[in-house]
């Protein structure tokens, strides 16, 4: 057996294989702080919530953070930040070990074979993904795991190009980064990630309009579609043009890092485009629009969307890491667990 697990500044989430299926478990990767209580011993101990106790304090972490942070009145935290882990946030490690351990579970055998994601180096600021990678590899290999990092555009490759000889540039558009890459044959020639992503888009259209940006995330998450026709002055038509702006800056980014030597002469290749950030109706059409008229080195022989985009990286783990198992790989549809993983069908 082998696992699949998508460390992501919004969620985290783990793919495994059962028969024909794919299995994936997903958990938001927050938490909050709540004094300890009567109240709150008592809510805890009626549910399966996870969270643990420390002194005088609870912490709940996961999906269940956001609702005990309306009814306790108090803010969500985030233990990562930009693609990594979070330097302002000293409980960051053991809330996402929690996390993790839920998601993926005890290994079914010891040294099974795990795939994490973990991002390029951001060319748009100094942040160093070591620490974070590194940290997890060791967190993972303490659960009794083989852990090895995949990188998170890679693991899109894997995910979405096997029909195409693992050849093409993957995009993940997250939360907190966009990570990009470009492979031949499963080798990836390029490979890079900005430090921007739906929580940059959110921060800006909050910014622009006086808006909570709690308030631009659930407004942006629930039916929002890039169609232009939206309101000048609102919160969605200051969400477009940060998305535009965002499409604009990755690919100006691509034009300017893929280096004419390392590409075949001819080249055309796919490019698959998928993560949190681009599930609004539209996303491919505006990326697909902003990619014609730049000019970059390769030609693009299709623009793909991903079909699940909160599950490509977990499912590139896996995939990376039942290859490693030489283990047969299925065309299998996706199960998600009830309560635990959520897909909109
Ligand atoms: N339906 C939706 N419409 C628009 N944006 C969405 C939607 N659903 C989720 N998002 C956004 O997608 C982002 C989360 O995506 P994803 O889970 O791919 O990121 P992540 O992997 O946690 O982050 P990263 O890869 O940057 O570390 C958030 O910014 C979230 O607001
Ligand atoms: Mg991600």
């Amino acid at each position: 057996m082998a696992k699949g697990l998508d460390v992501g500044t919004m969620n985290i989430l783990s793919a495994r294989q059962e028969g024909t299926d794919t299995v994936f478990v997903q958990q938001r990767n927050s938490f909050v702080e709540i004094e300890y209580s009567d109240m709150a011993e008592q809510m805890l101990s009626q549910s399966d919530v996870l969270h643990i106790r420390k002194d005088d304090k609870v912490y709940v972490v996961g999906d269940d953070a956001l609702d005990f942070a309306n009814i306790f009145n108090k803010e969500t935290r985030r233990p990562m930040q930009h693609g990594i882990l979070s330097s302002d946030e000293k409980s960051a490690i053991p809330m996402m070990k929690l996390i993790i351990e839920q998601v993926i579970g005890e290994p079914q055998h010891p040294g099974e074979r795990l795939y994490y994601s973990s991002p390029a180096d951001p060319i748009d600021s100094d942040l160093s993904t070591l620490y974070h990678q590194k940290t997890l590899e060791s967190l993972l290999n303490d659960m009794g795991y083989d852990a090895e990092p995949i990188n998170e555009g890679m693991a899109v490759i894997y995910s979405e190009l096997a029909d195409n000889s693992f050849t093409g540039l993957g995009i993940s558009f997250g939360a907190g980064m966009t990570n990009v890459c470009l492979a031949y044959y499963a080798v990836p020639v390029m490979k890079f990630s900005v430090a921007r992503g739906g929580d940059w888009i959110d921060t800006e259209a909050a910014q622009a309009t006086g808006t909570p940006v709690d308030k631009v995330t659930s407004i942006k998450e629930d039916d929002f579609e890039l169609d232009f026709r939206t309101d000048v002055g609102g919160v969605e038509g200051a969400l477009s043009i940060y998305y535009e702006n965002l499409l604009d800056y990755v690919i100006e980014h691509i034009v300017n890092e893929v280096d004419e030597e390392d590409i075949e002469e001819g080249l055309d290749v796919p490019v698959v485009v998928t993560g949190g950030t681009a599930s609004p109706d539209g996303f491919e059409d505006l990326f697909r629009d902003h990619l014609e008229s730049a000019e970059i080195p390769f030609s693009v022989s299709d623009v793909i969307h991903a079909k699940e985009p909160m599950y490509s990286v977990a499912r590139g783990g896996l995939v990376a890491a039942r290859s490693d198992e030489e283990e047969p790989i299925g065309d299998s549809e996706p199960k998600t667990e009830p309560a635990e993983a959520s897909e909109d069908d």
